[in-house]
Formats: C-alpha cells, sequence, structure tokens
C-alpha cells in the first residue's frame, strides 16, 4: 500500500460502498491509518492508496480512538456557515491551499465494529472529515477553489491537471 500522488488517475475515481465490514477492511483501516501518521497526516481516503472503497481514517482529540475510522461516511447536515483555512493532502505534498468549507457538519458512517457512528464535528475535524469524504467522490481539495485560485495554481504547478 503506498500513497497515490498528483494526477493519479485512481484519485478520480468514486469509492463503492463497503457491503461488509469484515477482517479484510479492519486490515486496510489500520494499513491506512499506519501510512496517515507515517506521512504526518490529519486525515487519509481509500482511494488515496489505490483502494476503491468508502473507507477514511482520521486524527481527532476529541473522538476515542474506535471512531478514528468511518465506513460509508455521509455527509447529513452541514452548516450554511462557512471558514477558510489552510489546507494539504498527502496525495499533492508540498501544496497548501486556503479552502472554505463548511463551518460544522454531522457525519453518519460505520466503525470497524459495523455500529453505527454519528459525529457532530466542527472546526479542524468539519474540514477533515469533508476533504476525506470528498476523496470518496473523487473530488479533490483545489476543485474546491475558484476559478481565479485555480488558474493561479495552474500557473505555479503546470504539470497538474487542475
Ligand atoms: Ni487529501
Amino acid at each position: 500500500m503506498e500513497i497515490r500522488k498528483f494526477n493519479d488517475p485512481v484519485l478520480r475515481k468514486r469509492a463503492i460502498k463497503v457491503k461488509k465490514i469484515d477482517e479484510e477492511i479492519r486490515k486496510i483501516a489500520s494499513d491506512m491509518f499506519s501510512i496517515m501518521k507515517e506521512g504526518q497526516g490529519v486525515g487519509l481516503a481509500g482511494p488515496q492508496v489505490g483502494i476503491l472503497k468508502r473507507i477514511i481514517v482520521f486524527e481527532s482529540d476529541h473522538l476515542k480512538e474506535s471512531v478514528l475510522a468511518l465506513i460509508n461516511p455521509k455527509i447529513i447536515k452541514k452548516s450554511r456557515e462557512k471558514a477558510e483555512d489552510a489546507e494539504g493532502c498527502l496525495s499533492f505534498p508540498g501544496i497548501y491551499l486556503e479552502i472554505k468549507r463548511s463551518k460544522e457538519v454531522f457525519v453518519k458512517g460505520l466503525d470497524l465494529g459495523g455500529n453505527i457512528v454519528e459525529i457532530k464535528a466542527k472546526g479542524l475535524l468539519a474540514r477533515i472529515l469533508q476533504h476525506e469524504i470528498d476523496h470518496l467522490n473523487g473530488t479533490l481539495f483545489f476543485d474546491r477553489l475558484n476559478l481565479l485560485k485555480r488558474i493561479k495554481l495552474k500557473f505555479k504547478n503546470p504539470s497538474l491537471k487542475v
């Protein structure tokens, strides 16, 4: 398992729903968590390691360890109020962008035991969850920039498919 980067087409694919949470899924999540920590990231999604399954792992000071992986996560509600903050992505090393996202989100998914998990997140965790769930739909952080900012990004990184 390794982190897929830049123009790797897998990053543009839509991940499919996990039907059964078994040992294989738990192993994937655990490996993803290790890779995320190794890369000093705060979140990672299946497609970023070439696995087109709806699995995300993330870092949080506020949640207990058992929910640091979410299977089939879904944003149920998001605040209209938005916040802009710097974001990076393990698939785009060295690129940091100011991205506008909802301040708060309500996310539902399953933990690695198959239990329903509901997370009311704000601040950094809300941002991480939105970023990672985007990955499951093939959406990348710079897709959230306005046209002018995307053009600027393209000038700085001409080989990047923005
Ligand atoms: Ni990312």
